[in-house]
Protein backbone atom coordinates (compact mmCIF):
# COMPACT_ATOMS: atom_id res chain seq x y z
CA UNK A 1 0.00 0.00 0.00
CA UNK A 2 1.24 3.50 -0.92
CA UNK A 3 0.58 6.12 1.34
CA UNK A 4 -1.72 8.84 0.50
CA UNK A 5 -1.38 11.44 -1.24
CA UNK A 6 -0.39 10.32 -4.69
CA UNK A 7 -0.46 10.89 -8.26
CA UNK A 8 -1.51 7.53 -10.00
CA UNK A 9 -0.84 7.30 -13.94
CA UNK A 10 -2.34 4.64 -15.39
CA UNK A 11 -0.49 3.16 -18.32
CA UNK A 12 -3.84 1.64 -19.97
CA UNK A 13 -5.54 4.98 -19.27
CA UNK A 14 -2.05 6.68 -21.67
CA UNK A 15 -2.25 3.82 -23.95
CA UNK A 16 -6.01 4.91 -25.16
CA UNK A 17 -4.81 8.17 -26.33
CA UNK A 18 -1.44 7.40 -27.29
CA UNK A 19 -2.54 4.74 -30.29
CA UNK A 20 -5.30 8.02 -31.20
CA UNK A 21 -2.36 10.21 -31.60
CA UNK A 22 -0.54 7.32 -33.36
CA UNK A 23 -3.92 6.76 -35.87
CA UNK A 24 -3.82 10.24 -36.52
CA UNK A 25 0.17 10.11 -37.47
CA UNK A 26 -0.11 7.83 -39.66
CA UNK A 27 -3.31 8.74 -41.71
CA UNK A 28 -2.21 12.68 -41.91
CA UNK A 29 1.34 12.42 -42.04
CA UNK A 30 1.90 15.20 -38.85
CA UNK A 31 4.28 14.63 -36.44
CA UNK A 32 2.99 14.74 -32.77
CA UNK A 33 5.16 16.22 -30.18
CA UNK A 34 4.46 16.17 -26.59
CA UNK A 35 4.22 19.82 -25.15
CA UNK A 36 6.00 19.38 -21.66
CA UNK A 37 4.42 22.34 -20.23
CA UNK A 38 1.24 20.08 -19.82
CA UNK A 39 2.93 17.11 -18.58
CA UNK A 40 6.78 16.14 -17.62
CA UNK A 41 6.45 13.20 -15.71
CA UNK A 42 9.01 11.34 -17.38
CA UNK A 43 9.19 8.28 -15.49
CA UNK A 44 6.12 6.86 -18.15
CA UNK A 45 8.63 8.64 -21.22
CA UNK A 46 9.71 5.28 -22.22
CA UNK A 47 6.54 4.27 -22.69
CA UNK A 48 4.89 7.23 -24.41
CA UNK A 49 7.78 7.30 -26.90
CA UNK A 50 7.00 4.88 -29.65
CA UNK A 51 4.01 6.79 -30.18
CA UNK A 52 4.95 10.42 -30.45
CA UNK A 53 7.76 12.08 -32.46
CA UNK A 54 9.41 14.35 -29.50
CA UNK A 55 8.51 17.12 -26.90
CA UNK A 56 8.20 20.35 -27.39
CA UNK A 57 9.13 23.36 -24.73
CA UNK A 58 8.67 26.58 -22.58
CA UNK A 59 11.71 26.97 -21.12
CA UNK A 60 15.41 26.26 -21.20
CA UNK A 61 14.64 23.61 -18.39
CA UNK A 62 11.57 21.66 -20.68
CA UNK A 63 13.83 21.90 -23.98
CA UNK A 64 16.31 20.29 -21.67
CA UNK A 65 14.40 17.50 -20.27
CA UNK A 66 12.83 16.90 -23.23
CA UNK A 67 16.08 16.20 -24.94
CA UNK A 68 17.34 14.02 -22.29
CA UNK A 69 14.18 11.61 -20.83
CA UNK A 70 12.34 11.78 -24.21
CA UNK A 71 14.82 11.98 -27.14
CA UNK A 72 13.66 12.18 -30.38
CA UNK A 73 12.73 15.84 -32.20
CA UNK A 74 13.43 18.36 -29.84
CA UNK A 75 11.47 21.94 -30.25
CA UNK A 76 12.38 24.71 -28.31
CA UNK A 77 10.00 27.55 -27.58
CA UNK A 78 9.76 30.12 -25.34
CA UNK A 79 7.53 34.02 -24.97
CA UNK A 80 11.33 35.32 -24.92
CA UNK A 81 14.68 33.99 -24.25
CA UNK A 82 17.44 35.34 -21.77
CA UNK A 83 20.93 36.31 -23.22
CA UNK A 84 22.27 33.75 -20.70
CA UNK A 85 20.26 30.93 -21.91
CA UNK A 86 20.12 30.60 -25.87
CA UNK A 87 23.35 28.94 -26.20
CA UNK A 88 22.35 26.23 -23.99
CA UNK A 89 18.86 25.76 -25.46
CA UNK A 90 19.85 25.61 -28.44
CA UNK A 91 22.27 23.18 -27.94
CA UNK A 92 19.41 20.94 -26.89
CA UNK A 93 16.74 21.71 -29.58
CA UNK A 94 16.92 20.28 -33.32
CA UNK A 95 14.45 23.72 -34.25
CA UNK A 96 14.01 27.01 -32.02
CA UNK A 97 10.88 28.80 -32.83
CA UNK A 98 10.82 32.47 -31.26
CA UNK A 99 7.93 34.50 -30.14
CA UNK A 100 8.82 37.75 -32.06
CA UNK A 101 10.85 39.34 -34.77
CA UNK A 102 12.59 41.07 -32.21
CA UNK A 103 13.58 37.99 -30.22
CA UNK A 104 14.47 36.52 -33.88
CA UNK A 105 16.70 39.00 -34.89
CA UNK A 106 18.74 39.46 -31.46
CA UNK A 107 19.54 35.69 -31.49
CA UNK A 108 20.24 35.89 -35.38
CA UNK A 109 23.91 35.00 -34.84
CA UNK A 110 24.03 32.61 -32.19
CA UNK A 111 21.16 30.72 -33.68
CA UNK A 112 22.37 30.48 -37.56
CA UNK A 113 23.09 26.75 -37.21
CA UNK A 114 19.60 25.53 -36.12
CA UNK A 115 16.14 25.73 -38.23
CA UNK A 116 14.38 28.43 -36.84
CA UNK A 117 10.62 29.30 -36.99
CA UNK A 118 8.19 31.96 -35.71
CA UNK A 119 5.15 31.96 -34.08
CA UNK A 120 2.45 33.66 -35.44
CA UNK A 121 -1.04 34.72 -33.76
CA UNK A 122 -4.17 34.53 -36.00
CA UNK A 123 -5.76 36.82 -33.64
CA UNK A 124 -8.95 33.98 -33.39
CA UNK A 125 -9.48 31.73 -31.38
CA UNK A 126 -11.54 29.03 -29.30
CA UNK A 127 -11.47 29.81 -26.06
CA UNK A 128 -14.01 31.54 -23.57
CA UNK A 129 -11.43 31.88 -20.79
CA UNK A 130 -9.57 35.35 -21.97
CA UNK A 131 -5.93 34.04 -18.92
CA UNK A 132 -5.39 31.10 -21.51
CA UNK A 133 -6.77 32.97 -24.71
CA UNK A 134 -3.38 33.22 -26.86
CA UNK A 135 -5.73 35.62 -29.20
CA UNK A 136 -6.87 38.02 -26.45
CA UNK A 137 -6.44 42.05 -27.36
CA UNK A 138 -2.63 43.24 -26.59
CA UNK A 139 -1.64 39.24 -27.07
CA UNK A 140 2.18 38.69 -26.34
CA UNK A 141 2.32 35.58 -28.01
CA UNK A 142 3.31 35.65 -31.88
CA UNK A 143 3.40 38.05 -34.56
CA UNK A 144 0.41 38.53 -36.69
CA UNK A 145 1.24 41.31 -39.48
CA UNK A 146 1.80 40.14 -42.55
CA UNK A 147 4.34 41.99 -44.03
CA UNK A 148 6.81 42.43 -40.97
CA UNK A 149 6.88 38.38 -40.82
CA UNK A 150 7.34 38.12 -44.64
CA UNK A 151 10.23 40.73 -44.22
CA UNK A 152 12.20 37.62 -42.22
CA UNK A 153 11.26 34.91 -44.41
CA UNK A 154 14.79 34.51 -45.22
CA UNK A 155 15.31 33.91 -41.09
CA UNK A 156 12.86 31.07 -40.99
CA UNK A 157 11.95 28.08 -42.43
CA UNK A 158 8.17 27.30 -40.75
CA UNK A 159 5.81 28.90 -38.07
CA UNK A 160 4.04 27.79 -34.61
CA UNK A 161 0.62 28.81 -34.76
CA UNK A 162 -1.23 28.01 -31.36
CA UNK A 163 -5.03 29.03 -31.16
CA UNK A 164 -6.79 26.04 -29.73
CA UNK A 165 -7.84 26.03 -26.56
CA UNK A 166 -9.40 22.76 -24.61
CA UNK A 167 -11.00 22.72 -28.60
CA UNK A 168 -13.52 19.27 -28.79
CA UNK A 169 -14.97 20.78 -31.76
CA UNK A 170 -13.81 19.71 -34.97
CA UNK A 171 -16.18 21.79 -37.06
CA UNK A 172 -15.00 24.89 -35.03
CA UNK A 173 -10.73 23.63 -35.29
CA UNK A 174 -11.72 23.06 -39.28
CA UNK A 175 -13.25 26.64 -39.41
CA UNK A 176 -10.48 28.31 -37.59
CA UNK A 177 -7.62 26.89 -39.93
CA UNK A 178 -9.67 27.95 -42.99
CA UNK A 179 -9.36 31.15 -41.55
CA UNK A 180 -5.26 30.90 -40.96
CA UNK A 181 -5.47 29.74 -44.38
CA UNK A 182 -6.68 33.02 -45.51
CA UNK A 183 -4.81 35.18 -43.75
CA UNK A 184 -1.35 33.63 -43.74
CA UNK A 185 -1.41 32.17 -46.89
CA UNK A 186 0.95 33.27 -48.56
CA UNK A 187 3.71 32.92 -45.29
CA UNK A 188 2.41 29.60 -45.43
CA UNK A 189 3.51 29.05 -49.51
CA UNK A 190 6.54 29.83 -48.44
CA UNK A 191 6.99 27.68 -45.52
CA UNK A 192 8.65 24.46 -44.73
CA UNK A 193 6.92 23.14 -41.63
CA UNK A 194 3.76 24.58 -39.55
CA UNK A 195 2.96 23.62 -36.28
CA UNK A 196 -0.62 23.76 -35.13
CA UNK A 197 0.21 23.68 -31.39
CA UNK A 198 -2.06 22.13 -28.27
CA UNK A 199 -5.31 22.75 -27.61
CA UNK A 200 -7.36 20.00 -29.83
CA UNK A 201 -9.00 17.53 -28.01
CA UNK A 202 -8.92 14.90 -30.65
CA UNK A 203 -8.52 11.87 -28.28
CA UNK A 204 -11.64 12.30 -26.71
CA UNK A 205 -14.53 10.23 -27.54
CA UNK A 206 -16.59 10.41 -30.51
CA UNK A 207 -14.13 13.08 -31.98
CA UNK A 208 -14.08 12.56 -36.06
CA UNK A 209 -10.09 11.14 -36.19
CA UNK A 210 -10.73 10.61 -39.58
CA UNK A 211 -11.68 13.92 -40.47
CA UNK A 212 -9.18 15.71 -38.34
CA UNK A 213 -6.38 13.57 -40.04
CA UNK A 214 -7.77 14.15 -43.60
CA UNK A 215 -7.88 17.82 -42.89
CA UNK A 216 -4.32 17.74 -41.62
CA UNK A 217 -3.22 16.25 -44.87
CA UNK A 218 -5.13 18.55 -46.53
CA UNK A 219 -3.51 21.21 -44.89
CA UNK A 220 0.31 19.88 -45.50
CA UNK A 221 -0.52 19.44 -49.34
CA UNK A 222 -2.35 22.59 -50.13
CA UNK A 223 0.87 24.12 -48.46
CA UNK A 224 3.43 21.66 -48.90
CA UNK A 225 4.59 21.63 -45.15
CA UNK A 226 4.90 18.93 -43.00
CA UNK A 227 2.77 19.47 -39.75
CA UNK A 228 3.25 19.35 -36.39
CA UNK A 229 0.80 18.97 -33.74
CA UNK A 230 1.50 19.41 -29.68
CA UNK A 231 -0.67 17.90 -28.04
CA UNK A 232 -0.65 17.98 -24.04
CA UNK A 233 -4.32 17.67 -22.55
CA UNK A 234 -4.89 15.34 -25.41
CA UNK A 235 -2.06 13.06 -24.31
CA UNK A 236 -2.58 12.66 -20.76
CA UNK A 237 -6.32 13.02 -20.61
CA UNK A 238 -8.26 11.06 -18.25
CA UNK A 239 -4.80 8.80 -17.45
CA UNK A 240 -4.38 9.83 -14.01
CA UNK A 241 -6.32 10.43 -10.56
CA UNK A 242 -4.91 11.98 -7.49
CA UNK A 243 -5.13 9.29 -4.43
CA UNK A 244 -6.39 11.37 -1.09
CA UNK A 245 -7.72 9.78 2.14
CA UNK A 246 -10.31 11.69 4.31
CA UNK A 247 -8.41 12.67 7.23
CA UNK A 248 -11.94 15.09 9.36
CA UNK A 249 -15.37 15.25 8.47
CA UNK A 250 -17.54 18.28 9.51
CA UNK A 251 -21.19 19.84 9.08
CA UNK A 252 -21.34 23.03 8.64
CA UNK A 253 -24.84 23.55 6.59
CA UNK A 254 -23.14 20.80 4.44
CA UNK A 255 -21.25 18.08 4.93
CA UNK A 256 -17.48 18.42 4.32
CA UNK A 257 -14.58 16.25 3.98
CA UNK A 258 -11.56 17.20 3.99
CA UNK A 259 -8.76 14.77 2.19
CA UNK A 260 -4.84 14.86 2.68
CA UNK A 261 -4.33 16.74 -0.40
CA UNK A 262 -4.68 20.46 -1.67
CA UNK A 263 -6.45 21.79 -4.67
CA UNK A 264 -4.44 24.61 -4.24
CA UNK A 265 -0.63 22.99 -3.80
CA UNK A 266 -1.83 20.12 -6.36
CA UNK A 267 -4.36 20.43 -8.92
CA UNK A 268 -3.89 24.61 -9.21
CA UNK A 269 -5.21 24.51 -12.43
CA UNK A 270 -8.85 23.86 -11.25
CA UNK A 271 -8.55 26.75 -8.71
CA UNK A 272 -7.05 29.20 -11.84
CA UNK A 273 -9.98 28.70 -13.59
CA UNK A 274 -12.44 28.10 -10.74
CA UNK A 275 -13.27 24.89 -11.97
CA UNK A 276 -14.78 21.75 -10.12
CA UNK A 277 -12.60 18.72 -10.11
CA UNK A 278 -14.30 15.37 -10.54
CA UNK A 279 -14.98 11.88 -8.80
CA UNK A 280 -16.11 9.08 -10.36
CA UNK A 281 -19.22 7.76 -10.18
CA UNK A 282 -20.27 10.67 -8.83
CA UNK A 283 -23.44 8.93 -7.71
CA UNK A 284 -25.52 8.39 -4.35
CA UNK A 285 -27.57 9.69 -1.68
CA UNK A 286 -24.38 11.46 0.07
CA UNK A 287 -23.37 14.87 -0.68
CA UNK A 288 -19.80 16.42 0.27
CA UNK A 289 -18.16 19.33 -0.08
CA UNK A 290 -14.49 18.03 -0.95
CA UNK A 291 -11.94 20.19 0.82
CA UNK A 292 -8.07 20.54 0.69
CA UNK A 293 -6.27 20.88 3.76
CA UNK A 294 -4.02 24.21 2.92
CA UNK A 295 -5.66 27.25 5.21
CA UNK A 296 -6.98 28.93 2.10
CA UNK A 297 -10.24 29.76 2.72
CA UNK A 298 -11.43 28.12 -0.77
CA UNK A 299 -9.37 25.40 -1.29
CA UNK A 300 -12.39 23.14 -2.35
CA UNK A 301 -12.45 20.15 -4.81
CA UNK A 302 -15.81 20.27 -5.47
CA UNK A 303 -19.34 18.47 -4.13
CA UNK A 304 -19.77 15.19 -5.50
CA UNK A 305 -22.59 12.33 -4.43
CA UNK A 306 -20.93 9.13 -2.60
CA UNK A 307 -23.04 6.13 -2.16
CA UNK A 308 -22.19 5.42 1.16
CA UNK A 309 -21.25 8.28 3.93
CA UNK A 310 -17.68 9.19 3.93
CA UNK A 311 -15.48 8.44 7.28
CA UNK A 312 -11.92 9.44 8.50
CA UNK A 313 -9.72 6.89 6.16
CA UNK A 314 -12.05 6.65 3.57
CA UNK A 315 -10.20 6.96 0.02
CA UNK A 316 -11.39 9.62 -2.46
CA UNK A 317 -9.87 9.69 -5.70
CA UNK A 318 -9.83 12.51 -7.95
CA UNK A 319 -9.81 12.36 -11.64
CA UNK A 320 -7.73 13.17 -14.65
CA UNK A 321 -5.31 14.95 -12.72
CA UNK A 322 -1.99 14.62 -15.15
CA UNK A 323 -2.44 17.61 -17.62
CA UNK A 324 -1.53 21.06 -15.79
CA UNK A 325 -1.15 18.88 -12.45
CA UNK A 326 2.60 17.68 -11.39
CA UNK A 327 4.10 20.63 -13.30
CA UNK A 328 2.42 22.89 -11.29
CA UNK A 329 2.73 21.48 -8.10
CA UNK A 330 3.85 23.24 -5.15
CA UNK A 331 4.84 23.31 -1.22
CA UNK A 332 2.09 25.86 -0.12
CA UNK A 333 1.61 25.16 3.75
CA UNK A 334 4.03 22.81 3.08
CA UNK A 335 1.43 20.08 2.13
CA UNK A 336 2.48 16.67 2.04
CA UNK A 337 3.73 16.22 -1.75
CA UNK A 338 2.12 13.60 -3.47
CA UNK A 339 3.70 10.72 -4.48
CA UNK A 340 4.28 9.63 -8.35
CA UNK A 341 2.87 6.32 -8.84
CA UNK A 342 2.43 3.99 -11.94
CA UNK A 343 -0.10 1.35 -12.61
CA UNK A 344 1.25 -1.06 -14.97
CA UNK A 345 -0.93 -3.06 -17.93
CA UNK A 346 -1.07 -5.94 -16.05
CA UNK A 347 -2.63 -3.52 -12.55
CA UNK A 348 0.56 -3.99 -10.81
CA UNK A 349 1.09 -0.48 -8.97
CA UNK A 350 4.95 0.68 -9.19
CA UNK A 351 5.60 3.34 -6.53
CA UNK A 352 7.95 5.92 -8.61
CA UNK A 353 8.57 8.89 -6.33
CA UNK A 354 8.61 10.60 -3.11
CA UNK A 355 9.10 13.72 -1.73
CA UNK A 356 10.31 14.38 1.57
CA UNK A 357 10.97 17.23 4.07
CA UNK A 358 14.50 17.48 2.42
CA UNK A 359 12.72 18.19 -1.13
CA UNK A 360 10.56 21.06 0.89
CA UNK A 361 13.46 22.25 2.77
CA UNK A 362 15.57 22.08 -0.38
CA UNK A 363 13.30 24.17 -2.49
CA UNK A 364 13.69 26.94 -0.34
CA UNK A 365 16.76 28.36 0.64
C1 LIG B 1 2.50 26.68 -27.74
C2 LIG B 1 1.70 25.62 -27.07
N1 LIG B 1 1.75 24.36 -27.54
C3 LIG B 1 1.04 23.36 -26.96
C4 LIG B 1 0.26 23.59 -25.85
C5 LIG B 1 -0.48 22.43 -25.23
O1 LIG B 1 -1.84 22.64 -25.17
P1 LIG B 1 -2.82 21.53 -24.62
O2 LIG B 1 -2.28 20.98 -23.36
O3 LIG B 1 -4.12 22.24 -24.42
O4 LIG B 1 -2.92 20.48 -25.71
C6 LIG B 1 0.17 24.89 -25.33
C7 LIG B 1 -0.68 25.19 -24.15
O5 LIG B 1 -0.78 26.27 -23.64
C8 LIG B 1 0.92 25.93 -25.95
O6 LIG B 1 0.87 27.19 -25.47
Amino acid sequence: MIQTPYYLIDKAGLLRNLEKIAYVRERSGAKALLALKCFATWCVFDFMRDYMDGTTSSSLNEVRLGQERFGKETHAYSVAYADYEIDEVISHADKIIFNSISQLERFADRSAGIVRGLRLNPQISSSGFDLADPARPFSRLGEWDVEKVAGVMDRVSGFMIHNNCENADFALFDRMLGDIEQKFGALLQRAEWVSLGGGIHFTGEDYPLDRFADRLKAFSQTHGVQVYLEPGEATVTHSTTLETTVLDTLFNGKNLAVVDASIEAHMLDLLIYRESARVRPNEGPHRYMVCGKSCLAGDIFGEFDFPEALNIGDRVSIQDAAGYTMVKKNWFNGVKMPAIAVKELDGAITPVREFTYLDYEQSLS
